[in-house]
Formats: structure tokens, C-alpha cells, sequence
């Protein structure tokens, strides 16, 4: 019998042909009903909205976002508001004592960023951490406040609402600062922090204070109430993003820095300043990515990974099989190889970032690629040098609003719990930000990323980044916003979600959960989550020339949102991986 195949969102419809015949007038109206995009996606999104959407890495903060949209808000003030919620709800990674970088594309087609990186303060110097003997004394950088950049969050959110938010400074903060000051339950992710990571957070006086009561983690299920982080909130609302920076706030911060050995003073707080900057775009294949431009990393690498892949026949390829990882590590380690040799603070060094993401250079870069044999990590080095090592504990968050507009934002501490120094009086933590710089050139940052000359440390320098938040457009309508935590992860799992989505016409819930690989040129090994490739495909791997590597931890939390061509609806994606919360109306 022979068989008509029809798609019916996604999945294959098959009807037998005899059946049809002579009775097509019958069976009109079930296949019309067919074509009707019914929702039998493979896997269902966490929230479906048809207005608005806001995915971020805790619930109760989605939900902060999610009340500014219905009360009028546009995505910029839902972002701002669900980014201050984040250092109530998410302390490992939440933050007004970091920084990070927002992507916007208004309704109207507009796109733009904001840059709210921390910067090293003027007192810094190349050779800080190192020893006498030119050795590095890595708990420098990544523990206490000497590691700690000048915050860039709140006149980065700031900036942002001043410029393209709608409602009031008060109204986007009041949520935050109401639950700060009347508390939550403490959840599962916190908790175990708590307990996993006691002996690093119970160093510090004021943040025992905070998390560990009676010097104990804070129970699962309790009341946890911030009324230190309350008070600060409620200063900053009421005063503006200047009372971080010259008021009572920053005199805190100094007074901590001077009580425990760090480098920054009322002036570095003063003298900061967030930047708006251009979008890094380019095309993929038939979308458009809007993504961050230096001093992050990410945009760039993204660009150059996607379009090394472009040249490659992906859909072809079996998923996750040896040709395919092959592809995608070839291309992500040639990536990470520029990215050492020519990324850092544009404001300090100049970036080449159009002949980067130019289809041209991607060719060149593409030319030695053999189909057959890995491409030693060396022969691949761009520049004097290779990779640096980066922190996991970023947090992303998604937004759209019933207008159009979208905001994708990725804001970090760096390492979990940042630097784990809590201001006393203010209640909230550091970040320990400076371990991006590259510290002793060479040498890998605590995400294993190697240092290369245009990230140096110098003063009132912006140390070098991989966060990367994103927006997609098919046909100029808006598609996709995401991004993702996880150091040098974070690029290779962007680039696997948009490939998932374009390359295998995965759904959202799909592109997200589906398992990773990661390639970031040094270490020259591919990484994989835990049950990813079959033993006969690393086994092929090895024989083309590849170390492969299980690792136990994950690679990236994709909090995103896709928006249906068909309807507009907004389908709010979270990943499993980490706790994490979507809300829409
Ligand atoms: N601290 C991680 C990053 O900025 O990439």
C-alpha cells in the first residue's frame, strides 16, 4: 500500500493513499485540522504565554519579571526588576556586587547592548597576584576581596531602564526589596550549596551571618530573610543607582575592602560607568543572531563557530555521531584559539571584530579542517598564545514582552558565591571577577581558559568574558532568546541550542535538554556531559585523533523562550540542569 507523508508540527503523519482516493472532499476537513499547529510539540515548554515571558534561574524571580509585564512593564523593566530579584532569590550567582551584559532588540527592529562588566580598580597591576617569584598564588584571585572587580550591575540596570525602560526606578526594585526583607523558602539548590560549599562561605564573618545560622546552612524549607540586602535595596531604590556608587552603599564596600585587604575605593566606585555598545550580528544559515560584542568573548566565538559550521552539511550528519561532535569541536577549538589571541577590552586594545565574524575569515580558518583527523590544538594557535580557565556559576535570564520587544541578560559573580566575601552591613557578596583577567600569561583561569596578552590586567580595564546572551530572528520576526551560564561553556552551548533549533528543527524544550559537547581549544579534549555519545562514537573519535572526556558536572543552563511563527505565542524554556523558573501570561 503506498503512503502520502504529511508534517503535522513536527511529527510525521502517515496516510494510506488508497484510502484517499475518491474520498479527498471527506477527509478535508481532518487534514486542515492536521496542519493546525495543536502543540504536539516532541516535548512540552515549561510556560506557554501568548503576551509575555521571562525565564530565569529561580522561579520566584521569574514571577518578580513576569508582575512588572502585566503591570504594563516593557521587557527592559521586567529584566531590570527580575535581575535585582535574582540577588534575593539566586545568591551564587545573582547579584548587585558583579557584573554582566544585556542584549536588546526592541519591537521596532533595534538592537543594542548594554555593557555593566566590573572593572579592575585603579590600584591594580599586571603582576597582583602573583608571588615573588613570578608564580601565581591562585586563591588571590578567586578568594577574598582582592579578586574583586568594581561592580558594573546597578548602573548597568540603570542605564538600561533610563533608556528603554518605561516605569519607575522604586517600582522595578520594590519586589526584590520586599522579598529580601520578608523572605522565601529556602530551596534544594540552596541548601546543598550551603552544605557543599561551608568551609569557603563560613571563612567570612558577615556572610556566616547571612547563611548559616547558629552557624549551621540554612535548613531546606526555611525562612530566609535578607534585612541587611533589604535595607541596601531600599536605599538604592530611593536614592538611585548613584547610592551603590557615592553614598552609604559604597562607603560599606570600602569599609570592607579596607577590613579585609582589597584594592577598591570610593573613587573606582564613582569613576564606574555602564556602556551602551553595538550588537555583534550575523547571519546563520537562514537566521540572524544578535548577540554581545567585546569585552566579552562570547558573541565573536559564537559567530566564528557558527560560521565555520555553516560550511559544513549538518543536518546530514547523525546527530551527536562521530562526524557531527567532530564538526562542532573542530570548529569550537579554532574559536577559542582567536579568542585568546585577539579579545579584551575594546576600550583598551583594538578588536577585529568584523573581519572575526566575516563568512571570509571563517573560510580561511575552515581550510585546514580534515573530515578524517582531529587538528592538534597547536596547529590551530592564532597569536603568542593559548586558552584561560572560567567560572560556572553565571546565571541567564530570558525576556519578552507583549509588544516585541526582548532582553536577554547573562550576569555573573564568577565563581559560586563569587569571591564569597559578603559586605557587612549591606548583605550581599562580592564577585571575584579579576580570575578573568589573565593573571600570568599563559596560564589557565579558573575555567580553564588560557590567558593571551590583550586580556592583561590594567587598571580600570574590563577583564575579558565569555557570557553571551542572545537573540535570533528568522525573516526580521523574533525567534529565540538565550544564553547560558558555565565559564568557556557558555559559548559552545548557545551555539548548540541555535544549531539544535536550525540545523535539526528540534523544539525549544528539545535544543535545551538535548546533551553537550565542549571543545575550548586548551585543554585540547572534547568534554562531554555524562551519557552523550555511544562508546563506538568516542571510540571513532579517538581513532580521527580526539581525546574525548566524560565530566561529571553540566555544560550550560540555557534559560530561553521561542516564539511560534504560527501564533506568536511565547514558549518559555527552562533547562533542567539547574533550578530554574518560566512564567508567562
Ligand atoms: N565569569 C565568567 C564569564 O564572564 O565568562
Amino acid at each position: 500500500m503506498g503512503y502520502m507523508q504529511i508534517k503535522h508540527f513536527k511529527t510525521y503523519v502517515l496516510l494510506p493513499l488508497p484510502l484517499l482516493r475518491g474520498r479527498l472532499p471527506l477527509l478535508l476537513p481532518l487534514l486542515l485540522l492536521l496542519l493546525l499547529p495543536t502543540g504536539s510539540l516532541a516535548r512540552n515548554p515549561d510556560a506557554v504565554g501568548r503576551r509575555g515571558m521571562v525565564v530565569s534561574g529561580n522561579l520566584m524571580a521569574s514571577r518578580i519579571g513576569l508582575t512588572i509585564l502585566r503591570r504594563g512593564g516593557n521587557a527592559i523593566d521586567a529584566a531590570v526588576a527580575t535581575g535585582f530579584a535574582l540577588a534575593v532569590t539566586e545568591p551564587r550567582a545573582g547579584n548587585i556586587g558583579g557584573g554582566g551584559f544585556m542584549v536588546i532588540r526592541l519591537a521596532d527592529g533595534t538592537t543594542t547592548t548594554i555593557d555593566f562588566r566590573e572593572r579592575a580598580p585603579a590600584a591594580a597591576g599586571r603582576d597582583m597576584y602573583l608571588d615573588g617569584n613570578g608564580q601565581i598564588v591562585p586563591e588571590l584571585s578567586q578568594d577574598g576581596v582582592l579578586a574583586t572587580g568594581v561592580p558594573g550591575s546597578v548602573r548597568g540596570y540603570a542605564l538600561a531602564r533610563e533608556k528603554y525602560g518605561t516605569l519607575g526606578w522604586n517600582t522595578l526594585i520594590a519586589p526584590a526589596a520586599d522579598l529580601a526583607e520578608n523572605g522565601y523558602a529556602v530551596g534544594y539548590q540552596l541548601h546543598s550549596d550551603l552544605v557543599e560549599y561551608e568551609d569557603f562561605l563560613k571563612k567570612y564573618e558577615a556572610t556566616a551571618a547571612i547563611f548559616y545560622p547558629k552557624s549551621r546552612p540554612l535548613r531546606l524549607n526555611a525562612l530566609f530573610k535578607q534585612p541587611d540586602l533589604a535595607a541596601t535595596l531600599r536605599r538604592i531604590a530611593a536614592d538611585g543607582a548613584d547610592e551603590f556608587y557615592e553614598g552609604e552603599t559604597a562607603g560599606l564596600i570600602v569599609r570592607q575592602m579596607n577590613a579585609s585587604g582589597g584594592l577598591i575605593t570610593m573613587a573606582d566606585l564613582a569613576n564606574y560607568q555602564a556602556v551602551e555598545r553595538p550588537a555583534v550580528e550575523f547571519d546563520y544559515r537562514d537566521v540572524h543572531v544578535i548577540t554581545m560584542g567585546p569585552p566579552s568573548g562570547g558573541g565573536i566565538a559564537l559567530a566564528q563557530i557558527l560560521n565555520q559550521l555553516e560550511r559544513v552539511d549538518v543536518p546530514d550528519l547523525g546527530y551527536h555521531s562521530a562526524g557531527h561532535v567532530h564538526a562542532m569541536a573542530e570548529a569550537q577549538k579554532r574559536a577559542f584559539a582567536d579568542r585568546t589571541a585577539y579579545l579584551g577590552d575594546p576600550d583598551f586594545i583594538k578588536v577585529p571584530v568584523q573581519e572575526l565574524i566575516s563568512d571570509d575569515y571563517a573560510a580561511r580558518r575552515w581550510g585546514d579542517f580534515s573530515e578524517l583527523w582531529a587538528t592538534p590544538g597547536k596547529d590551530v594557535a592564532n597569536g603568542d598564545l593559548a586558552g584561560a580557565y572560567e567560572s560556572e556559576y553565571t546565571t541567564h535570564f530570558s525576556v519578552v514582552d507583549r509588544h516585541g520587544n526582548a532582553v536577554s541578560v547573562t550576569t555573573t559573580i564568577n565563581g559560586l558565591y563569587g569571591c564569597g566575601v559578603a559586605v557587612a552591613g549591606a548583605g550581599f557578596l562580592l564577585n571575584n571577577e579579576m580570575d578573568d583577567f589573565t593573571i600570568k600569561l599563559a596560564n589557565r583561569n579558573m575555567w580553564s581558559l588560557v590567558g593571551g596578552v590583550p586580556n592583561l590586567i590594567e587598571p580600570g580595564k574590563r577583564m575579558l568574558s565569555s557570557m553571551t546572551p542572545t537573540i535570533v530572528t528568522r525573516d526580521d520576526k523574533l525567534m529565540l532568546v538565550t544564553g547560558s551560564p558555565g565559564g568557556g561553556r557558555i559559548i559552545t552551548t548557545v551555539a548548540q541550542v541555535i544549531s539544535n533549533l536550525v540545523d535539526y528543527e528540534m523544539d525549544i524544550k528539545q535544543a535545551i535538554d538535548a546533551p553537550r559537547i565542549h571543545h575550548q581549544w586548551l585543554p585540547d579534549i572534547i568534554q562531554t556531559e555524562r551519557f552523550t555519545l555511544s562508546r563506538e562514537t568516542r571510540q571513532q573519535l579517538a581513532r580521527m585523533g580526539h581525546v574525548v572526556q566524560e565530566r561529571d558536572g553540566i555544560i550550560g543552563a540555557a534559560n530561553s523562550i521561542y516564539i511560534d511563527p504560527a501564533n506568536n505565542w511565547k514558549h518559555g524554556a527552562f533547562d533542567s540542569r539547574r533550578e530554574a523558573g518560566a512564567a508567562g501570561y
